[in-house]
């Protein structure tokens, strides 16, 4: 995948976490370019590119994913909604192998760029895809998601991902920053066979802090 970012106005950030620093490479106007790239589907329903933001519940499921110790050492991990790649790179930096997957391509270069950048990118791969059309033959032991629930009709295509791709005993990593309607999300999980916990975080981005829950997601027979 071509990694060059000539395309946009960049900026860069360092995300302090326990286990060492993250550099990010960002889109500098992401309001801007939210505009720009802003688009109507053949229904006429908007569409905008959320992914030009790194967002807080990505930032609380990679300090999530740092608890997990050697867990997820050696472990083929798929992350949904990857978009800058910050949730996945520090997976990766873990000890798990990482297919990091976008709808969007864009997202997926930024990702790539990341990854290499933080000296990770020899244990990923970077795959389009749109979770409402899945694309793999295999089930994953852990499957990561940061804030890709914002919408409802994204619902239920992402919980047949889960029932399609999660292993039998694998675990689900959410993260979501306590939108008023995410509470359907979760109880369509419950509709759909899974469990789930909850804990709640403060994160600050951008020198606002703000509250973003994390879910651990099983089968209920796990
Ligand atoms: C709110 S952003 C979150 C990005 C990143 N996980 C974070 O927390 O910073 C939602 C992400 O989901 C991606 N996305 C939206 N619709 C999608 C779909 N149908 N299939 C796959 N990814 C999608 C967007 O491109 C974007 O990267």
């Amino acid at each position: 995948m071509k990694t060059e970012l000539q395309d946009y106005p960049l900026t860069s950030t360092i995300i302090k976490l326990k286990t060492g620093r993250v550099q990010l490479t960002l889109i500098k106007e992401p309001d801007w370019f939210l505009e720009q790239l802003s688009r109507e589907d053949s229904e006429g329903k908007l569409y905008l590119p959320y992914w030009t933001y790194l967002w807080e519940s990505s930032i609380a499921l990679a300090r999530h994913v740092e608890t997990l110790g050697t867990r997820l050492k050696n472990t083929t991990v798929l992350e949904i909604g990857c978009g800058f790649g910050l949730t996945g790179i520090v997976a990766c930096k873990m000890g798990a192998r990482l297919i990091f997957t976008d709808a969007e391509r864009e997202a997926l270069r930024f990702a790539h760029h990341n990854a290499e950048q933080n000296s990770v990118h020899q244990h990923t791969d970077f795959v389009q895809m749109d979770w409402n059309s899945p694309c793999f033959n295999s089930k994953f032991r852990y499957i990561l998601a940061a804030d890709v629930i914002y919408e409802e009709h994204h619902w239920q295509p992402i919980v047949t991902l889960l029932q399609d791709y999660l292993d039998p005993n694998g675990v689900a990593l959410f993260s979501e920053p306590n939108r008023n309607n995410a509470i359907g999300f979760f109880k369509l999980l419950k509709t759909n066979g899974f469990t789930y916990q909850k804990s709640t975080h403060p994160v600050t981005l951008d020198k606002q802090t703000s509250q973003v829950s994390i879910y651990t997601i099983r089968r209920v027979n796990a």
